[in-house]
């Protein structure tokens, strides 16, 4: 299954995850101004990952405007969702899961923190349900 990992982050914590599961699945990360919606879409399984902003939602100039087009081009791809957080309770991620609908894999991993707040049980769920 050919996968890949798109990101966006801001102060590099969703990108130290990105590069946690790229090495575990053997995969690519790219951050999201790194690569093409159509390029995205030639993998079976696409794990994107954005941490909480605004007042919970996704990074609004550029991973919003990507998830928008990859959206409404998505065939039977899978998807999987990561990202950091700070002081919220994951709402963001639980409406973007609602959001991606039928295409998502498995529950979104959520981190408050950057890789080493990573919960080993919740990780290790994502990872084997990716592989
Ligand atoms: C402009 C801005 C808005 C944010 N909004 C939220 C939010 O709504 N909920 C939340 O839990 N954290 C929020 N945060 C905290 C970030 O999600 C947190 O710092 C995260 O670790 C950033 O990930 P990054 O290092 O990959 O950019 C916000 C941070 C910034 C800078």
């Amino acid at each position: 299954m050919k996968k890949i990992i798109v990101y966006w982050t801001g102060t590099g914590n969703t990108e130290e995850i990105a590069n946690k599961i790229a090495g575990d699945l053997g995969c690519d990360a790219f951050k999201v101004n790194e690569v093409t919606v159509d390029a995205t879409l030639e993998n079976d399984l696409i794990i994107l990952g954005c941490p909480a902003m605004g007042a919970e939602v996704l990074e609004e100039e550029e991973f919003q405007p990507f998830y928008d087009e990859l959206k409404a081009k998505i065939g039977n791809q899978k998807v999987a969702l990561f990202g950091s957080y700070g002081w919220g309770d994951g709402e963001w991620m639980r409406n973007w899961e609602a959001e991606v609908g039928t295409n998502l894999v498995t529950k979104g991993l959520i981190v408050n923190g950057g890789a080493s707040e990573i919960d080993d049980l919740a990780y290790g769920e994502f990872i084997s349900a990716l592989k």
